[in-house]
C-alpha cells in the first residue's frame, strides 16, 4: 500500500519533492526544501516565471529579504528547477500546492486554478505519493473539492494509497523566507500518520512549533486566523471614525487602550488589501453555507472595504475647505501596493480609492516606488498638486521632505491614511494636515 520508504527518504532527504505554484508562497517554500537539501521540481503555468526561476532571477520585485540570493544559489547547485510540465510530478514523493484560492464577486471561492492544479496532479500521482495542499481554502474545500479531483483523475484512493493533508501558510510578503523558517504551522493530515509524517517533512525548514492535527481543523485555523485579523482592523477602523468625530486622536486612544490587560487594538488605516485577508473571511463564511446566521464577519469586510472611499472623502473635504473646485483638482497619491515595501498590488486600497475619485477631480497622479508604472520621481508626481494622499507605509517615504513638499505643491495639503507620520511634522512645514483616526 503506502510506500514505507518515505519517512526515511524525508529523514535523509533523498525524497523528492515538487512545488505546484511558484508565486509569493510556492517560491520560496521550493527555495527553503532546495537550501534544506532536497531536490526541488517547481511547477508553474506562467512560463516567463519559469524560465526567469530557471535562470536564478526572482520574480518578485518587493524588498523580499534573502529570496533573491536563495533563488541564485539553489538554481546554481541544481537543487532546484521549474517546468510547466506535469508529467515530470511522476517521478516525486512529495507534491507541495500553493496555487492561488481567489473568491468571485459574489465572494464565493473560485478553485479553477486549484482544480486545473488537482486534476493535472491526479493524471501522474503514483501510489506513496505525499500531497499537500498549502493554499488557504474554505474549511471542507480538502473533502469536496480536493480528495475526490485526486482519486478520480489517479483511480487512487487517499488515506489508503496516497498522503493527504493540508498545512496552510502564514507567510506575509516582505518577511516571506523569515516567516516561513520561523513561524508555527498546523499540520492536518488525513489520518494521524499522515500528519506525522508532514510534521517529519516541515521539521526541514521550520524552527518553531508544528502542530499535527486533522484536515479540517488546519482548514478552519488558517480562515479564522485571517478573519480574526480583518475583524479587529475593521474595529480599529470604526474607533477611528468615531475619534475623527469627537476631534481626538486614534493613535493615542489605540496606544492607552493597550494598556489595558488583554487589549489588543489594531492598527486602523487607509483599506485592507492583499490576496489574503480581504477573501479569506469569505472562505471561512463560505464554509457556514447559510447553516450559521452570519453577522460580524461580512460586517468587518464592509468597513474594511469602506476605508479607501473615506480617505478620497477625507481628501474631498479637504479640497473643498480650501476652496479648490474638485472638477479642477489634481491629486497625488503615494503607494499601490498593498503592502509596504512590496510589489503585490491585489485588491490594493489605492485602485478603490482611485476608481472613487477619478471621475470626480481633474488628474490623478500616483507614485510607488516598488510597482511599475508607478516608479517616477516624487518630485515630478507631487508637483504643482492640490493634495498628497499617503497609502502605503514605504519605507521610502519616511524621510519624506515636507518643506520641499509645501513649496512643489498648487495646495498644501496632505492627507495621511496610515498615522505615517506626526501631524506637527506635516504642520510645521506649512501644510494642512488630515488624517484616518484624527479630527
Ligand atoms: N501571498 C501571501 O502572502 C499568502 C500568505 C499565506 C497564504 N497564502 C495563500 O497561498 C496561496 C497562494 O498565494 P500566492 O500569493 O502565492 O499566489 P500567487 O498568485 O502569487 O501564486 C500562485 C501561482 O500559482 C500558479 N498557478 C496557477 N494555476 C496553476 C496551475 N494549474 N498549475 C501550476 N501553477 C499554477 C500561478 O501562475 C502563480 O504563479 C493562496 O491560497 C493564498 O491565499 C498567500
Amino acid at each position: 500500500m503506502m510506500n514505507s520508504n518515505l519517512p526515511a527518504c524525508i529523514q535523509n532527504k533523498s525524497a523528492k519533492i515538487a512545488v505546484i505554484g511558484l508565486g509569493y508562497v510556492g517560491l520560496p517554500v521550493a527555495c527553503i526544501f532546495a537550501d534544506a537539501g532536497f531536490d526541488v521540481l517547481g511547477v508553474d503555468i506562467n512560463p516567463n516565471r519559469i524560465e526567469k526561476i530557471n535562470l536564478g532571477q526572482s520574480p518578485i520585485e518587493g524588498d523580499e529579504p534573502g529570496l533573491a540570493e536563495l533563488l541564485a544559489t539553489v538554481v546554481a547547485r541544481g537543487k532546484l528547477r521549474a517546468d510547466s510540465d506535469y508529467a515530470n510530478l511522476a517521478a516525486v514523493d512529495i507534491v507541495l500546492v500553493a496555487v492561488e484560492t481567489p473568491v468571485d464577486e459574489n465572494n464565493v471561492p473560485q478553485y479553477v486554478a486549484l482544480k486545473a492544479a488537482m486534476s493535472d496532479l491526479g493524471k501522474v500521482i503514483t501510489p506513496g505519493t505525499l500531497v499537500v495542499i498549502e493554499s488557504t481554502i474554505a474549511p471542507g474545500t480538502m473533502q469536496s473539492v480536493v480528495q475526490p479531483i485526486l482519486e478520480t483523475e489517479s483511480g487512487l484512493k487517499a488515506n489508503d494509497d496516497f498522503y493527504l493533508g493540508a498545512c496552510p501558510e502564514r507567510v506575509m510578503p516582505g518577511k516571506l523566507l523569515a516567516n516561513l523558517r520561523r513561524m508555527s504551522r498546523v499540520c492536518g493530515g488525513g489520518t494521524p500518520e499522515t500528519a506525522r509524517l508532514m510534521v517529519e517533512l516541515y521539521r526541514n525548514i521550520v524552527q518553531a512549533e508544528l502542530d499535527a492535527t486533522d484536515i479540517i481543523t488546519a482548514e478552519l485555523v488558517k480562515t479564522t486566523e485571517n478573519a480574526y485579523r480583518d475583524v479587529q482592523i475593521a474595529f480599529a477602523n470604526e474607533v477611528a471614525k468615531i475619534c475623527e468625530i469627537n476631534g481626538a486622536d486614534v493613535w493615542k486612544v489605540r496606544e492607552l487602550v493597550n494598556k489595558s490587560p488583554g487589549r489588543n487594538m489594531h492598527l486602523p488605516g487607509a483599506g485592507v488589501g492583499g490576496h489574503c485577508i480581504p477573501k479569506d473571511p469569505w472562505l471561512l463564511a463560505y464554509s457556514a453555507n447559510g447553516r450559521v446566521p452570519l453577522h460580524l464577519i461580512p460586517a468587518a469586510r464592509e468597513v474594511n472595504e469602506s476605508m479607501p472611499i473615506h480617505v478620497a472623502e477625507m481628501t474631498l473635504h479637504a479640497l473643498e475647505e480650501a476652496n479648490i473646485a474638485p472638477e479642477s483638482a489634481r491629486i497625488a497619491v503615494l503607494g499601490y501596493a498593498y503592502l509596504e515595501n512590496s510589489d503585490d498590488t491585489r485588491h490594493s486600497p489605492t485602485a478603490a480609492l482611485v476608481d472613487y475619485l477619478q471621475p470626480k477631480v481633474a488628474d490623478i497622479r500616483i507614485h510607488d516606488p516598488w510597482v511599475s508604472p508607478y516608479r517616477t520621481d516624487i518630485w515630478t508626481t507631487v508637483s504643482e498638486c492640490d493634495a498628497v494622499v499617503l497609502m502605503v507605509k514605504h519605507d521610502a517615504y519616511r524621510k519624506l521632505d515636507f518643506e520641499r513638499m509645501g513649496k512643489a505643491l498648487r495646495t498644501p495639503i496632505f492627507v495621511d491614511g496610515r498615522g505615517f507620520f506626526a501631524p506637527e511634522a506635516v504642520k510645521s512645514a506649512g501644510l494642512r494636515y488630515f488624517g484616518v483616526g484624527r479630527g
